[in-house]
């Protein structure tokens, strides 16, 4: 099958009905917490100047972008997450810990990217992507080739791309794509780099149940190469 030559957002928006909590967050904290329309200017988004701008594409029920958003008060963090229960889940979380430094949009990232200027990002993270394990869905996949080109574009040289699964089809699919686009060096020197998870990076929900199934799972970081210039003769 040849691979599509851009990405089409196929997994769910909603799901079970709210809890009175997560209802509350969705109507009174999400609607201040959006993304504005139209091209995004990184330098306001926040209401302070940000000394880097992350990006967690898939945050599920967001414990890892809070975490991460807690611990890092002048980056500024947008999370995509199509399925509403999780961005009610993250804004419930948000106003909890009273995070400044966040901003949500709740569905498909790929529009995000297009947004953004270039080299905005200074890291991205993508955790436990849905696999589509089944062959006639691959093409469902978000790490392929339209994302990791936006994600080049987007990604200042440098910024480092965080990517995990607990799926060994889906493992092998992304470490070829990445490895062959021109744009990401993978960082591992050892082993361990792909199988311990960093300290600065906790475990997420869908990886704990993994965990708990006795799947084991896999951490990679790439980094944005330099751009090569080319000579002109
Ligand atoms: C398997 S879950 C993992 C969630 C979370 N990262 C974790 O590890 O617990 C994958 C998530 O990616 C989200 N997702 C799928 N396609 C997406 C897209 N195009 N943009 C943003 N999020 C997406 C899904 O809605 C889902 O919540």
């Amino acid at each position: 099958m040849n691979e599509p030559t851009d990405y089409r957002f196929y997994g769910r928006r909603r799901g079970r009905p709210l809890n009175p909590g997560r209802r509350r967050a969705l109507d009174t904290v999400l609607p201040a917490l959006l993304l504005p329309d139209g091209p995004l200017d990184p330098a306001a988004l926040f209401g302070f100047d940000i000394e880097d701008l992350w990006l967690e594409i898939g945050f599920g029920a967001g414990e890892h972008l809070a975490w991460q958003a807690a611990r890092r008060p002048r980056v500024g963090f947008i999370g995509a997450e199509p399925y509403i229960n999780g961005a009610a889940s993250l804004a419930a979380r948000a106003d909890a810990e009273g995070l400044a430094n966040l901003r949500i949009h709740c569905d498909d990232a790929t529009p995000v990217l297009d947004r953004l200027p270039g080299r905005a990002l200074g890291r991205v993270f993508i955790l436990f992507p849905d696999p589509w394990p089944k062959a006639r869905h691959r093409h469902r996949r978000i790490v392929a080739r339209p994302l990791l080109d936006r994600l080049a574009r987007t990604m200042r040289e440098g910024a480092e791309l965080r990517v995990a699964t607990d799926h060994g089809g889906y493992l092998d699919w992304m470490l070829e794509r990445l490895t062959a686009h021109s744009a990401f060096a993978w960082t591992a020197a050892s082993a361990d780099d792909w199988r311990q998870r960093p300290a600065d990076w906790p475990e997420t929900r869908y990886e704990a149940k993994a965990r708990m199934a006795g799947v084991k799972s896999t951490y990679l970081r790439f980094i944005r190469r330099q751009a090569v210039a080319i000579p002109v003769v």
